[in-house]
C-alpha cells in the first residue's frame, strides 16, 4: 500500500483523484489549506470509500510544517501536486497573490521532496500553456505560447523550473499532466466541483442556471470561425482525469519515466459550447436558459487535444461521454441543494 501525498487533495480534482487512488491499492494522504474547498469534501471521499482518508490542514508554501507532515508520514514514496490558486479573472487583478501560492507551493514541496529523497512527482498543468494553437489537435510538441493570464504563466513557470530541474541531473522524476477541461463530478455525487460565489467556468454556471439559482447562461459569442460559432473546448470527465493520475504515478513508480514527461489529457474531441449545452439538455431533460452574449476577453476560440502519447505510453482512456458527464454535474448539483436544505 503505497503512501502518495495528494497536496490539494480536498479539491475538485484532488479529492476525485483520492478516491481513484485508494481503488487503486494507494494510501493517499490528503494535504490541504481548504483556501478553495470545504471539509464536506472529506466526508465525501469518507462516504464513498467507507473510510477516512488522512488529511492535514496545511499550507503548501510553509516549509516547516511540510516537513512536519513527511516526518509524521515516513515512507511517501510519490507527490500529486494540485496545490494551486486556478481563477483567471482573479489572477489578472492580483497576480502576485497567484505567483506567490502558485510558484511559493511548488518550490517549497519540490525543497523539502529533496530533502526526505521522495522523487516522483505528478504536476497539474493546463492546456493553458498552448495559448491559441496554430494547428489542431496540440499534442504535446505544439509549442508553448506566452501565457494570456498570470495564472496561465504560472504553470508555465513551474513547468520551466521542473524542466530546469529534470536537466540539472537531479534524480527527481515529474510527469507534467496538461489538462484540458475537467467537467462532471463522482457518479456517486458525495464529491464535485465547489465554486465560490458566480462560477467562471461553463458547467457550474450550466447546473446552477438549471437550478434556479442563476437567470440565464450567457454564451460567450457565436461568431467564431466554428461549426455553430460557438468556441470550441475538449471536456473531459473529471473521474477519467483522475485515474490519468493514477497511470501516471504507476509510470513514475515502475521506474520507465524519463526525466521529465508531459501529457496531455483529454478525450481528443472537441465540443461547441452550443453542443456543451445540448448535452445537458439532452442527459438532464431540463431546458436550459440562455442568451448569446459578446465575447469574452481573452478566450482561446478552438482547442482540443491529440491524446496519442497518453494512450500509448500511459494507457489512459477516457470512458464517459459528454452526456454522462453533463449528468454527473446535475446529480451532483441536486446533491448540493438537498444537503444545503437539510442544513
Ligand atoms: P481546486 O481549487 O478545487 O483545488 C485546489 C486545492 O488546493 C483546493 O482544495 C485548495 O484549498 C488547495 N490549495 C490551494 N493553495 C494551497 C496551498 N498553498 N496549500 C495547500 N493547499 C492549497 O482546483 P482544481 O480544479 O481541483 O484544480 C487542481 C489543480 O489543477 C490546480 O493546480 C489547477 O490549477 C489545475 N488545473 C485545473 C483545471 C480546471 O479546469 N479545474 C484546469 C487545468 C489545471
Ligand atoms: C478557463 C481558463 C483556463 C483554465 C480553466 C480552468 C480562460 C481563457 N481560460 O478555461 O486557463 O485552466 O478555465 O479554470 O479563462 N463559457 C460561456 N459562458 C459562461 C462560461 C463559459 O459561454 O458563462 C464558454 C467560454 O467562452 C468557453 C467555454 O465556455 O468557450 C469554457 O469556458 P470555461 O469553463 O471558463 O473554461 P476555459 O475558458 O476553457
Amino acid at each position: 500500500m503505497k503512501k502518495i501525498l495528494v497536496t490539494g487533495g480536498a479539491g475538485y480534482i484532488g479529492s476525485h483523484t483520492v478516491v481513484e487512488l485508494t481503488e487503486a491499492g494507494y494510501t493517499p494522504i490528503i494535504l490541504d489549506n481548504f483556501s478553495n474547498s470545504e471539509e464536506r469534501a472529506l466526508e465525501g471521499i469518507a462516504a464513498i470509500l467507507g473510510k477516512e482518508v488522512p488529511c492535514y490542514r496545511t499550507d503548501c508554501t510553509d516549509a516547516v510544517a511540510l516537513r512536519e507532515v513527511f516526518e509524521q508520514e515516513p515512507g511517501i514514496a510519490g507527490v500529486i501536486h494540485f496545490a494551486a490558486y486556478k481563477a483567471v479573472g482573479e489572477s489578472v487583478a492580483e497576480p502576485l497573490k497567484y505567483y506567490s501560492n502558485n510558484l511559493g507551493s511548488m518550490l517549497t514541496l519540490l525543497q523539502v521532496m529533496e530533502e526526505y529523497k521522495v522523487n516522483k512527482l505528478v504536476f497539474s498543468s493546463s492546456c493553458t500553456v498552448y495559448g491559441i494553437p496554430e494547428k489542431l489537435p496540440v499534442t504535446e510538441q505544439t509549442p508553448v505560447q506566452k501565457a494570456n493570464s498570470p495564472y496561465g504563466n504560472t504553470k508555465k513557470i513551474c513547468e520551466e523550473i521542473l524542466t530546469d530541474l529534470a536537466d540539472s541531473g537531479s534524480n527527481m522524476r515529474t510527469i507534467a499532466l496538461r489538462y484540458f477541461n475537467p467537467i462532471g463530478a463522482h457518479p456517486s455525487a458525495r464529491i464535485g466541483e465547489l465554486p465560490l460565489g458566480v462560477p467562471n467556468n461553463l458547467v457550474p454556471f450550466i447546473t446552477q442556471t438549471a437550478a434556479g439559482i442563476r437567470q440565464e447562461l450567457t454564451i460567450f459569442g457565436d461568431d467564431y470561425d466554428t461549426a455553430d460559432g460557438t468556441c470550441v473546448r475538449d471536456y473531459v470527465h473529471v473521474v477519467d482525469l483522475a485515474k490519468a493520475h493514477v497511470v501516471a504515478i504507476e509510470r513514475l513508480l515502475s521506474g520507465k519515466a524519463a526525466n521529465i514527461e508531459f501529457f496531455n489529457v483529454g478525450t481528443g474531441t472537441g465540443n461547441t459550447v452550443l453542443e456543451a449545452v445540448k448535452a445537458f439538455e439532452r442527459a438532464t431533460g431540463k431546458k436550459l436558459n440562455y442568451k448569446i452574449g459578446p465575447r469574452r476577453p481573452g478566450d482561446v476560440p478552438k482547442i482540443f487535444a491529440d491524446v496519442t502519447k497518453a494512450t500509448v505510453e500511459l494507457g489512459f482512456k477516457t470512458t464517459s461521454t459528454l452526456e454522462e458527464a453533463m449528468q454527473s454535474a446535475w446529480d451532483w448539483q441536486l446533491h448540493l441543494e438537498e444537503t444545503s436544505t437539510k442544513a
